[in-house]
This record gives C-alpha cells, structure tokens and sequence, in this order.
C-alpha cells in the first residue's frame, strides 16, 4: 500500500512536475555539477514562507549575481541584503551569507541530514530537503504543502501543532528509498496544485483511492489548524531626509541601517521612531523643522500589522548616527524592505 502510494505519486510527477529554474527533470540522475547543492540550498531557503513565482525573480537575480556558494561567501553583507530586499523574512538573508561562508571554509555542502542541520539556518525542512533533492538521500521532507497532504491522506484528525509528529511518522512510512527529492518535490506539487486548502481537486489526485481524508468526505477539513491568534496592530513614524542638489548630483535622502538582528536587522532603511522596540512609536523625529506629513502605509508582518506614518523634511543638517545620503533618483537600487519602499513611493507619488 505504501510502495503504491510512492509509485502512483512518481508516475503522476513523471507527468505533471512543475518545470523550475532549480529543478532537475523528473527520474534523471542527479546534475553532474558542483553547484547543484548550491542552487538547490538556495532555491529551498527561498521558497520557506514564499510562493515559486514570488521566488523566480530572486533565484534569478542571486544566481546571476553569485554563481557559486564561494561567489556568494565572499560577498559583502550590505550587497546580499539589499539582493534579498523585498523578498521578507530578513534572517533568513542572514543566514544565507553565514551558511555560504562556513560551506566555503569548510569545501562544500555536507549530503547527511544530520550534517546539513548543523549549517546556519537549516532547520529541519531544509536540511531534509537539501538532503533529498541536492543529494539523492532518503529524508523525511514535510512543509507546510506535505504536512496538508499527509495529514488528508491518513485522516490525522488531531489539530496542529500537535499533529506533526503524527504527521511526520505517517510520512515516513510512504518515503520510497529511491527518488527520494523526486518523491519530495512530488509532494509538494500534489499540495500546491491538486490537494489545496480549499476544494481540493480530488478527481485529478493519483492517491485519491487510498486517500481516507477523501473518504471521510471532508478532506477539506483537515489539517485541522489551531484557532487564529489576532495581530496586533502597530503604529511608527518613518523620516524622509533630503538634502538637495548636493554637489549639483540632484536630492539625496538620508538612509540607515537597521542594527543587528533584529526586526529587518541588517537591512538599508528610513529612519523611523523606534515603533519596533516600542510597538507604538514615540513620533518624535530626529530634529526639529519643518516636517509635513506624506500620509501613512500599511504593512502586514506575521507578528504584527503595521500603520507607518511617514514625514518628511529637506534640510542642510547632517542627522546624527550612522547613517549615508542615497541619490533619490536610485532609491530603487538601494535594497529597501517591502515598508520602506512603500514609504518612498508614498513621498515620490506626492
Ligand atoms: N517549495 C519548497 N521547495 C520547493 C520545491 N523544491 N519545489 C516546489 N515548491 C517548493
């Protein structure tokens, strides 16, 4: 049962797999390239939290950027976060660079699972993921796609999170040895195309018959997911410091970065009123003048929905602190987060 289960979902991937930039053709040998774990550890880190066609442009752009994992190690922080701009979750740009770098000292990409987690941010989806898809290992690769899978295909009723170690044992036992990254990858297209959140399109899934979710007669129940926790809402002031006609080179704004590892730690930014420490920011700006109100964006973060209000000033005065002046006329190669970049538009369009 399990065996056919594996073997129903290869045959349906021999078919029907999605053709992506990272991916080798379904049943081929593994590429005889050295930067196949590379390209493949990217792709995976990429695609945590974020769709394939929000992650094309960016698998694109860092791969024509940085061709191999020692390019990448050897790159400046400042330039692969500004890569990374507008692609969210920020550590895990982080992480990319530190990981690139302990691979490059240490030669190469481990292929153990075991060996991968030790790797900066490798958790146990990606390692597991590497594992079978760079380097042909059996693991037991489970996202958010395959948990919905699994969880419909065994009718694990019981509700997330306390459901994953059901859910991961039930993967186990339909992991083939062979294809193991075929089979993965498999997987995850049955989520994201066939069994979906919402009406699953059971009448074109190759497991449909053994499937006890579809039995039941509400797949579409399961996985069943814990109560929604509300998102607090947020409030921060954000500052546009312009100086003009420097040098005669046209306006420049006044750019940060934001320190360490914390909320888009690392990232070129606007100066703001410290909202993310405080949650409501003090509105107070960096000096007094005469600022006038742009209006305000919206963001919405995992943790919290964010109203940035957002002022701005010209003036002749160096802010205090760390910080550069950025042409105006490029602030759209200056790496903004997501926010911030709406923030600049909100100014430009005014
Ligand atoms: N999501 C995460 N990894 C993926 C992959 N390799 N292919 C398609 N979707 C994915």
């Amino acid at each position: 049962m399990t065996a056919s289960i594996s073997a129903s979902l290869l045959a349906w991937y021999d078919r029907h797999a999605r053709d992506l930039p990272w991916r080798a053709a379904p049943a081929s040998a593994l590429p005889d390239d050295p930067e196949w774990p590379y390209r493949v550890w990217l792709s995976e880190v990429m695609l945590q939290q974020t769709t394939v066609a929000a992650v094309k442009p960016y698998f694109a752009k860092f791969t024509a950027l940085w061709p191999s994992v020692a390019a990448l190690a050897a790159a400046s922080d400042d330039d692969v976060m500004a890569a990374w701009a507008g692609l969210g979750y920020y550590s895990r740009a982080r992480n990319l660079v530190k990981c690139a770098r302990a691979v490059a000292a240490r030669g190469g990409f481990p292929d153990s699972e075991a060996e991968l987690r030790g790797l900066p941010g490798l958790g146990d989806y990606t390692a597991a993921a590497v594992a079978a898809i760079a380097f042909g290992q059996r693991a037991v690769v489970v996202d958010a796609n395959v948990e919905r899978v699994v969880a419909r295909l065994f009718a694990i009723a019981e509700p997330l999170p306390q459901a994953r170690k059901a859910i991961r044992a039930a993967a186990d036992t339909i992991t083939p040895d062979a294809r193991s990254g075929d089979f993965a990858q498999a997987m995850m297209d049955l989520g994201s195309h066939i069994c979906i959140t919402r009406s699953p399109r059971c009448l074109l899934c190759p497991l449909s018959e053994a499937c006890e979710g579809r039995k039941s007669g509400e797949p579409e129940r399961l996985p069943v997911k814990p109560p929604k926790k509300a998102v607090p809402e947020r409030r921060g002031t954000a500052f546009w410091i312009t100086r003009a006609n420097a040098k005669g080179r046209g306006a420049e704004v006044w750019l940060v970065t934001r320190p360490g590892e914390g909320m888009l730690g690392g990232m070129r930014a606007l100066p703001d009123d410290g909202w993310t420490a405080r949650a409501d920011g003090s509105g107070e700006a960096p000096f007094t003048g005469a600022w006038r109100s742009c209006g305000a964006v919206r963001h919405g973060f995992t943790h919290a929905h964010l109203t940035l209000e957002v002022r701005a000033i010209e003036t002749d005065v160096q802010p205090e602190g760390a910080g550069a002046w950025w042409p105006v006329a490029r602030i759209g190669e200056a790496g903004l987060a997501t926010l911030f970049a709406k923030a600049a538009s909100l100014v430009l369009a005014a």
